[in-house]
């Protein structure tokens, strides 16, 4: 199955994604964590995106397209994957279409702009694998360090007040636009197009997701 996750920065994209993904037993194919890894890796990608990324502005399209293709030709994303950030605008919707591959699913997660911000300002992650908690909704076994490696969690450089102001902005110019362009494929095509209100308690929109998917 191939699957996008739509929605807002802070909708719970990352947290819905690593559930769907294991109960599916499909790839996670988050460009934000890409990105992040090739910062932390220091590659000529991550040098150029970084600067990009802490303003809350989004990566030129043929980075993001080159290093998706280069992803799903990988052996683990043979059975169909999860993308989670990508496509974020049009052009990198009209990618995959040109590559011909056809998604099954596209689930929007929606979350008003309060909300959001409630969200970024008390996210933690753990920058290696990309897992996110959050101080009140989701808090770590041990404050301040990830349940599974132990190693410490840190905020991410974009979830500042002044850079989660733009990040909504270009949400709402740049990305907002895929849900009418997946909306009218759904009607045209075979996409299923679901719509999850992601304000709702994570076992909830999880158990709302796992419904609307049939798994
Ligand atoms: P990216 O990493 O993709 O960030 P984003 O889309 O802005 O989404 P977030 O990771 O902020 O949020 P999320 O929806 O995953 O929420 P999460 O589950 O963590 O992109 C970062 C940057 O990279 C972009 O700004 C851009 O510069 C660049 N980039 C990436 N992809 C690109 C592309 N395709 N093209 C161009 N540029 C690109 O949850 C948020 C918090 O809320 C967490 O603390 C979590 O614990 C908590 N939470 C989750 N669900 C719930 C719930 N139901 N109730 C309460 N709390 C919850």
């Amino acid at each position: 199955m191939k699957i996008v996750l739509l929605g807002p920065p802070g909708a719970g994209k990352g947290t819905q994604a690593e559930i769907i993904c294991k109960n599916l037993s499909i790839p996670h194919i988050s460009t934000g964590d890409m990105l992040r890894e090739a910062i932390a890796n220091e590659t000529d990608t991550g040098k150029r995106a970084k600067e990009i990324m802490d303003a809350g502005n989004l990566v030129p399209d043929e980075v993001i397209i080159n290093l998706v293709k280069e992803r799903i030709n990988e052996a683990d994303c043979k059975n169909g994957y999860l993308f989670d950030g990508f496509p974020r605008t049009i052009p990198q919707a009209d990618a995959l279409d040109t590559q011909e591959i056809f998604l099954d699913v596209v689930l929007e997660l929606t979350l008003d702009d309060e909300q959001i911000i409630n969200r970024m300002s008390g996210r933690r992650i753990h920058q290696s694998s990309g897992r996110s908690y959050h101080l009140e909704f989701n808090p770590p076994k041990d404050d301040g360090f990830d349940d599974i490696t132990g190693e410490p969690l840190i905020q991410r450089d974009d979830d500042k007040p002044e850079t989660v102001k733009n990040r909504l902005e270009v949400y709402w110019e740049q990305t907002n636009p895929l849900i009418v362009y997946y909306r009218s494929k759904s009607v045209q095509t075979d996409l299923k197009y679901i719509e999850i209100d992601g304000s709702r308690a994570m076992d909830e929109v999880s158990s709302q997701i796992e419904t609307a998917l049939g798994e």
